[in-house]
């Protein structure tokens, strides 16, 4: 545990955000009058997906430095590569990126012949892809997957069908490329989720003049629609923030403030379920106008934490944030207990797995379920001596690695902790190990 945690933190924009803007690129109509999009402190994942775009023939990156992403729109592709040159798209790490793109270049091949490869890294290859691969394929686009994973294969020309989809898991990224490939098929695209997931998608269509909209668990769109291209304020990513809410929560001697923070109430159960277990944290709306709500966000020390059981929908609305949740239900007196989060275990890594290695490297009590995991909680504050640090093992997954960090400065770790790659973090977060260096780690 460091001294004090006094600062205000600028944070990466929000990838979510971010990445649907830029995939927007390839799919409207350009306004003649709009400026060019700009993406303040970019992530690995957000120029991932840029540079996709870019390949596609979607966008034009004007500047691509560690504080401002700036891209010229430049809507649809007139070509998408042939059979016998696939056009070979590289997505990174990006779940978000490829899952969504599937089903924005399915859409664009609706109307003209092509061949389209999408490609990712190692940890990106094995993440299940059948799952968005098969909704698409039900509404009549040839799509191919290698063994349910990547690489993707999306041929056209096809003819996508508006339908009904009933999709297995509450994913928003499912639920996106389903909704980006509805835009190209002529009728009503309903959607249905078996639990609440983000609305971005929906938000940013409606705002480039879609006809969309979303109750709690289905989205309905009406095609054939062109959105209008126009940029709009991107929001500091809460999931980033998440880390620091969790830092100064459980630190004994904290004041942090966040600002431009996205607010999007999809993405706030974090700051209600703090709130519930006795965090201070106060919200300042910002004046923006934009599809995405956002503010400025103060945290202090709790005086004390409770502990808490989070189950059924609300694990998919923390779904980012739960290895750092971890983190202050260590510092909360009593069990606390997560069920219901298997997707957990096909995120960038199997973050239950890794969630409670960290914790025990850490001198936390906590067991492993399939769904998620039991914590013994106890308000300790470590004073982390010089002694040495615990090496985690992160498997490249940047929430590990930063709710590592977290879990050593707020003083839940008995031991110092230090992670076994610091450069993932990049993916969301690259500035995170300054910030956390500013702060003493
Ligand atoms: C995201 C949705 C979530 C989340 C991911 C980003 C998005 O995934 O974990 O980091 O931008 O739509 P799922 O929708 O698959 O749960």
């Amino acid at each position: 545990m460091q001294g004090r945690l006094h600062a205000t933190i600028t944070l990466p924009a929000d990838k979510s955000v971010a990445q649907r803007a830029l995939i927007a690129c390839a799919l409207g109509d350009i306004d003649h009058d709009s400026s060019p999009l700009s993406i303040a402190r970019p992530s690995a994942d957000v120029r991932s997906t840029a540079r996709a775009v870019e390949r596609l023939g979607g966008l034009q990156i004007e500047r691509d430095e560690p504080t401002v992403l700036d891209v010229t729109p430049l809507g649809p592709p007139a070509e998408l590569g042939t059979e016998e040159h696939p056009l070979q798209v590289d997505c990174g790490n990006s779940g978000t990126g490829m899952r969504l793109l599937a089903g924005a270049v399915a859409g664009l091949l609706a109307t003209r012949p092509g061949h389209v490869i999408l490609t990712g890294d190692e940890s990106l290859s094995a993440r299940p892809m059948e799952r968005v691969a098969a909704p698409l394929r039900s509404m009549g686009a040839y799509v191919r997957t290698t063994d349910g994973h990547a690489p993707l294969h999306i041929t056209g020309p096809h003819r996508l069908v508006a339908l009904d989809h009933h999709l297995p898991v509450p994913s928003a990224q499912l639920l996106s490329a389903v909704a980006l490939a509805g835009l190209a098929a002529s009728g009503t695209t309903r959607i249905l989720l078996p639990g609440p997931a983000r609305d971005h998608t929906e938000r940013m269509l409606a705002h480039l003049g879609v006809e969309i909209s979303r109750s709690e668990t289905t989205t309905t769109l009406t095609g054939p629609a062109l959105p209008r291209l126009r940029p709009f304020p991107i929001p500091a990513d809460i999931s980033a923030a998440a880390f620091w809410m969790v830092a100064a929560t459980v630190h004994p001697d904290a004041d942090l403030t966040l600002p431009h923070v996205g607010l999007n109430p999809t993405r706030t159960a974090l700051i209600s379920v703090l709130r519930e277990m006795g965090a201070r944290i106060e919200v300042y709306p910002d004046d923006t106008l934009g599809p995405e709500p956002m503010g400025t966000i103060r945290v202090r020390s709790a005086h004390e934490l409770t502990p808490i059981t989070i189950a059924g929908s609300d694990t998919a609305d923390l779904i980012d944030e739960l290895p750092v949740l971890a983190v202050a239900m260590a510092g909360a007196r009593g069990r606390s207990t997560l069920a219901d989060a298997g997707e957990l275990r096909v995120k960038e890594s199997d973050r239950i797995d890794l969630t409670v290695a960290m914790l025990r490297s850490a001198g936390v009590e906590v067991s492993e379920r399939e769904d998620g995991w039991v914590i013994d909680g106890s308000p300790r504050r470590h004073q982390v001596q010089a002694e040495a640090a615990h090496r985690v093992r992160t498997a490249g997954d940047h929430r590990i690695a930063m709710a590592t960090v977290i879990a050593d400065l707020s003083g839940v770790s008995e031991a110092p902790l230090e992670v076994d790659d610091r450069e993932c973090v990049a993916v969301s977060y690259p500035g995170f190990f300054s910030d956390a260096r500013a702060l003493g780690y």
